[in-house]
């Protein structure tokens, strides 16, 4: 079984990038640990990150096939695309919304989602550990 990880917009900055809120781990490490992980839970890993709605649109899309679930920190365009939520919706397969920080503690436009109500699960408020427990939760769903 292959899970894929994706990072949207500035998640690249991790590391410098308001580091009192979203911790000091860059993503690449978060990529490392999530393979690490990936292989105790008997799973493999691909991590993408892209700064390119398009992009990540395209990557959704060829999914299917490849991936038995999604791990997705869409960043920003959590709170505003529709298209990725179609975009997920199109392939079926199984995804957990994941946020490094806690989005419901944050400023009113970044309490809506267009993701969490078709996720299979949400996770937010632990920096880089959301993603961690997103992976395990999705695997324990799937498995
Ligand atoms: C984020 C929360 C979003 O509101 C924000 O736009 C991000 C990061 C998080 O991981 O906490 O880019 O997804």
């Amino acid at each position: 079984m292959r899970i894929l990880v994706m990072s949207g917009p500035n998640l690249q900055l991790l590391g410098t990038r308001e580091p009192e809120r979203y911790g000091s781990v860059t993503l690449e490490e978060v990529h490392a640990r999530l393979v690490a992980l990936g292989a105790e839970l008997g799973v493999g890993v691909d991590c993408i990150q892209t700064n390119h709605e398009g992009v990540l649109l395209d990557k959704i899309a060829s999914a299917r096939g490849h991936y038995s679930g999604i791990v997705i920190n869409a960043g920003a365009w959590t709170h505003t695309s529709i298209a990725v939520r179609d975009a997920l919706l199109g392939v079926a397969i199984p995804f957990v919304e994941v946020h490094l920080s806690n989005v419901a503690a944050r400023e009113p436009f970044r309490h809506s989602s267009y993701l969490s109500d078709v996720a299979a699960g949400v996770v937010f408020g632990f920096g880089a550990e959301s993603y961690a427990l997103g992976l395990r939760g999705l695997v324990a769903r799937l498995t």
